[in-house]
């Protein structure tokens, strides 16, 4: 099977992006992947610290192993935003095809030395690194940053070179979370643009990329929900992003958690005698089909790219 890497060049050369799709339940996954599998588009699979805790290692990768072997379209495991080189060293030991070291939040000779060390071994084991430089605002893993700091593209030229990271995360205006802009939503191609001459081609990831769909958040808050003033990013930004600059991974969670959440509150709504999980949850399940969906055609440009 062709690696991530294969993806990631050709997604700068055809104009296209793998979505990085979170999830934190069977649901959610199976509608992440079933999804792809039916338009025929790469897509990486992404779990937080704090999700990979939750459901537990080996439901992870034994779920995704069983998910990789009815599906033909190319699944890849990513861990999202791991923090220490030890969580780093345990997805790469469970498997996964790809992890994150964010030490964003680090001063750059740390980011720079830690990322160089889970480089080193993910790399002697076949496994892709995604780094950061810069830092994106909003609640992340618990933690919550308060303001956007851009990546400086003359740094981030010296953080591949040091490193040897195989993608890097960008902070060019996009948050975490369901509240990013108070007004219009603003990326700042500029940057980007700079990033992209310092850095030639290189496959670059968007994070903080959801666009908070209102139709999800109306059908949310008619149930019961109370997500007021949420804003995401305009998907004309992000289509942008993708189609027109080296934008080769978008990650989305916000989007899959509004939708999920949406259908479970849509059916428990309307069916107050139900008190069977699976018929719920498949109304969530729907919804975050269709926003996968939505996404691979109309923003990701990922279909029939495998
Ligand atoms: O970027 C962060 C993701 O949305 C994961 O969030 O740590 O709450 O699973 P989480
Ligand atoms: P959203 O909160 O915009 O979905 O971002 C998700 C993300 O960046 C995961 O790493
Ligand atoms: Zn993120």
């Amino acid at each position: 099977m062709k690696d991530l890497l294969y993806y990631y060049k050709k997604a700068v050369s055809k104009g296209f992006a793998l979505g990085a799709f979170n999830f934190s339940s069977l649901e959610v996954l199976k509608a992440i992947a079933l999804t792809a599998e039916k338009l025929n588009s790469p897509v990486i699979l992404a779990v937080s610290e704090s999700a990979l805790e939750y459901m537990g290692d080996e439901y992870v990768v034994e779920n995704v192993k069983i998910i990789k072997n009815c599906c033909k379209v190319p699944i890849f495991l990513h861990l999202d935003h791991g923090k220490s080189f030890e969580i780093c060293k345990k997805a790469v030991d469970l498997g996964f095809d790809s992890v994150m070291i964010d030490a964003s939040s680090l001063p750059f000779e740390e980011n720079v030395s830690l990322t160089k060390q889970v480089c080193e071994y993910a790399h002697a084991k076949g496994v892709f690194v995604e780094g950061e430089l810069g830092q994106l605002s909003g609640v992340e893993d618990n933690v919550d940053v308060k303001e956007n700091h851009f990546t400086d593209p003359l740094k981030a030229k010296e953080f591949v070179k040091r490193t040897n990271v195989d993608s890097l995360a960008v902070a060019i205006g996009t948050s975490h979370g369901a509240y990013k802009f108070k007004g219009e939503s603003k990326l700042r191609f500029d940057i980007l643009m700079q990033i992209e001459k310092c850095l030639p081609r290189f496959p670059l990831v968007l994070h903080g990329a959801s666009s908070v769909n209102e139709k999800y958040v109306d059908v949310l808050n008619k149930n019961g929900g109370n997500l007021k003033n949420a804003k995401g990013v305009n998907e004309e930004l992000t289509k942008m992003a993708v189609q027109m600059h080296n934008i080769v991974k978008i990650n989305i969670d916000t989007d899959l958690r509004i939708a999920f959440t949406a259908g479970i509150r849509q059916s428990l709504k309307d069916n107050p005698e139900n008190f069977d999980q699976r018929k719920y949850c498949l109304l969530g399940q729907k919804y975050v089909e269709d926003v996968v969906a939505h996404k691979i055609k109309n923003l990701l440009n990922s279909q029939n790219k495998t």
